[in-house]
């Protein structure tokens, strides 16, 4: 494995119950607080009324910032960095799902930055102070609640980027699974595609010696699978929420890689699709990461071959590795595609009118992806492959 630090400084305030934990964590961070979300789903759910309950028991001023975008854009952003310097706030408290938990570590940070906060997001500056941040997690999904990485899109040029920051990490994050209760079917898939494509990110790597990463990170994805069709049956089951809420966040604390490089350029990809078309993340994802497989076959076959037999279930007796690794492909689109994820990008109504302006976007900062490197060339060639 390569040597590593790994420091993760948000508090994690896991399990049933912990919402009550809210008042006291947030009275040790001022008077003034930014209470930042998404759509409406915290009215429809009464969450919204609770955390205005634990407020007023904190005793704190509350300014608020509504309707986050699902890719959360960047005026939203600037606007959340205004109201930050208007009243003077002490504390941002973000109630959502990743989307709500990446526009707010860009205000937070953006809060305390002189510049542009776009020149942050495009990594041409770097800050060095933010706000604190806390979080109640509402959707099992991106691990943004015990990460420093944030997306944001500028819709106005179609740049949706990854950033992070030492001062972009929550200080604190609640995490009750009866917050996750409400989401949707389908938000509960993509939520469970993402979790297992970071997962399976990281697990495409090339350093050598890595026995208790490769095995923490088979448990996450085999914890994923085996709850997966249980909990699409039975969507109000707190205890199945309880799990994949625990394996989102084990999935992107930095827990699974220590030690090690994920190659990360499907979520690359995605993020240019996503950037053109507004689509859901992790249904990008569900499209894209089989065909990503597909063209790094020629790449270290011994990683496919062991996700293939140690994680998808293929008997090895008899096949060469690239049948082995083959199959493994399709047993990861087949159970995506069960739980109801898309598998084609002409799904969403993309047809190739944009593939070109995609792989544009996605190597537009050069050679991108550390299991393998991907062209503009090699965009092109997996986005056509997914149409
Ligand atoms: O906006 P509201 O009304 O809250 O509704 C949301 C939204 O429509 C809804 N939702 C959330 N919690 C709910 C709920 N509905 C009912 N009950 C609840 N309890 O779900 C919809 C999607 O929410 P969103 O936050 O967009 O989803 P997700 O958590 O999947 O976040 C996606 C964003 O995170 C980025 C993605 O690119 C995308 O922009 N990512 C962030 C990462 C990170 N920070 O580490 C890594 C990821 O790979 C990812 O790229
Ligand atoms: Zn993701």
């Amino acid at each position: 494995m390569d040597p590593f630090v790994f420091q993760n400084p948000t508090k994690l305030i896991f399990g049933k119950g912990q919402n009550e934990t809210l008042a006291k964590e947030v009275v040790k961070y001022g008077k003034n607080v930014l209470l930042v979300y998404g759509g409406g789903s915290i009215k429809r759910n009464g969450l919204y009324e609770f955390v205005i309950s634990q407020l007023k028991q904190a005793d704190v001023n509350v300014t608020e910032l509504a309707g986050v975008e699902p890719n959360p854009r960047l005026t939203t952003v600037q606007k959340g960095i205004g109201l930050c310097r208007e009243h003077n706030i002490d504390l941002v408290l973000a109630v959502g799902g990743g989307s709500v938990i990446d526009a707010a570590k860009a205000i937070v940070v953006g809060a305390k930055f002189e510049g542009d906060i776009w020149d942050v997001i495009t990594r041409k500056a770097q800050p060095n102070d933010a706000l604190p941040l806390g979080t109640i997690l509402t959707l099992a999904a991106t691990g943004s609640e015990m990460n420093a990485g944030s997306v944001i899109t500028n819709w106005e040029i179609n740049e949706k980027l990854g950033w992070g920051s030492p001062y972009s990490f929550p200080k604190f994050s609640i995490l009750d699974p009866k917050n996750t209760i409400s989401v949707p079917e389908d938000q509960t898939v993509y939520g469970m595609v993402d979790m297992m494509s970071h997962v399976i990110e990281a697990y495409f790597h090339k350093a050598e010696n890595t026995p208790l990463q490769d095995r923490i990170m088979e448990s996450i994805l085999l914890t994923v699978m085996e709850t997966a069709p249980k909990l699409l049956e039975d969507l109000e089951n707190e205890d199945l929420r309880e799990t994949i809420l625990y394996c989102g966040t084990m999935a992107l604390n930095g827990i699974t890689q220590m030690g090690l490089r994920g190659d990360w350029a499907t979520h690359n990809i995605e993020h240019a699709v996503s950037a053109v078309y507004d689509i859901p993340h992790a249904g990008g994802l569900a499209i894209l990461f089989p065909h990503w497989m597909r063209h790094t076959l020629d790449e270290r076959i011994s990683r496919h071959v062991q996700l293939a037999t140690r994680v998808l279930g293929v008997d090895s007796t008899g096949k060469s590795d690239e049948e082995i690794a083959l199959e493994g492909i399709e047993k990861l689109s087949a159970f995506w595609t069960t739980l109801g994820a898309p598998n084609r990008l002409a799904d969403y109504d993309i047809d190739s009118s944009q593939v070109d302006r995609m792989a544009e976007l996605a190597s537009n900062r050069g050679a991108f992806g550390n299991f393998k490197a991907l062209t503009k060339e090699d965009v092109s060639k997996i986005l056509t492959a997914a149409l």
